[in-house]
């Protein structure tokens, strides 16, 4: 039986419009237009194309986007200073610093110089640890978007067997979190783990995060398991450049209930959470109530 195809796509329409009516009331009953602000280090094509894209989607959410480019020779002191300026500015309720950051620079110290509260991205040690202890934190926007798909996919995900392949700090170890969470039975997997294949075919819900093209095949996969294809991987087939998943989709297609295409599966929920998690901090800097289903 083919699978069930998850439309990221529309899922992250929805939720984007549902964002959009939020910041209207925001505007309307407070005065509040949430602000995100992007740090850009330097001129790497994919993170110019990302960049564009969540100064664009920001806007149409109706919210201020303010966006730093900066050459790609910028001190780690002069970044200190300009995260400084954006921790202080009240107009500013997230900030992003978009990675990879170049090599002199240390990405840790920056990332944890952001104002937890402001830092949309989750990756400050302060939100790691209360995502990691089950408290209030600001939740990675990648692994959140394969939770919000996977809970509407599923309603609840008590009890299910989850693997997730990739212990990166920014989709695999804060996306096993979240399935604890919510009860799963979580196994992390990467690339010294034993029979990754044999791994792979218990999890009823299986997490692909690891960068290696069309990595995962059909035979690695129980049947009727959800598969959510993290990878975005640019490839040359047929003389043409193609964008594929983690995930050999025709064949994992023919044997899982559910899979998420490439293109248009997690990729556009990552910038529409993006977004939620601007709305989540600009409530909670306000000290009002934030909208519900936004977040973990
Ligand atoms: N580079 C690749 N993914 C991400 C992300 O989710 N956030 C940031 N800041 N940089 C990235």
């Amino acid at each position: 039986m083919a699978a069930t195809i998850i439309d990221g796509k529309a899922f992250a329409a929805r939720l984007r419009a549902r964002i959009g009516e939020q910041v209207t009331s925001l505007r309307r009953d407070h005065g509040l237009v949430p602000g995100l602000a992007v740090v850009l280090v330097g001129e790497d094509p994919a993170s110019q194309v990302y960049v564009r894209s969540k100064g664009k989607q920001t806007i149409e959410a109706g919210m201020k986007s303010f966006e730093h480019r900066l050459p790609v020779e910028t001190s780690e002191t002069q970044l200190l200073a300009l995260i400084e300026k954006l921790n202080a500015d009240p107009e500013v309720h997230g900030i992003l610093v978009q990675l990879p950051l170049p090599p002199h620079v240390n990405a840790d110290l920056v990332i944890n110089a952001i104002d937890p509260a402001k830092d949309v991205d989750g990756f400050h040690i302060s939100n790691v640890g209360l995502l990691g202890t089950g408290q209030k934190a600001m939740v990675p926007c990648t692994p959140l978007g394969c939770l919000m798909m996977l809970r509407d996919h599923h309603g609840s995900l008590s009890g299910m067997e989850a693997v997730v392949l990739g212990r990166s700090n920014i989709v695999g170890k804060p996306m096993a979190q979240l399935l604890l969470g919510d009860s799963c039975t979580v196994t992390i997997a990467h690339s010294r783990t034993r029979d990754l294949p044999a791994v792979c075919r218990r999890a009823d819900i299986l997490v692909a995060a690891v960068g290696r093209p069309e990595m995962i095949s059909g035979d690695w996969v129980k049947p009727g398991a959800t598969v959510i294809d993290v990878g975005i991987n640019r490839i040359e087939r047929d003389g043409k450049t193609r964008l594929v998943g983690d995930v050999d989709f025709d064949s994992v297609a023919a044997v899982a209930g559910a899979i998420t295409p490439v293109p248009g599966g997690v990729g556009p929920m990552t910038i529409a959470c993006l977004l939620a998690n601007t709305l989540t901090a600009a409530c909670r800097a306000n000290g009002l109530a934030e909208p519900e289903g936004l977040t973990a």
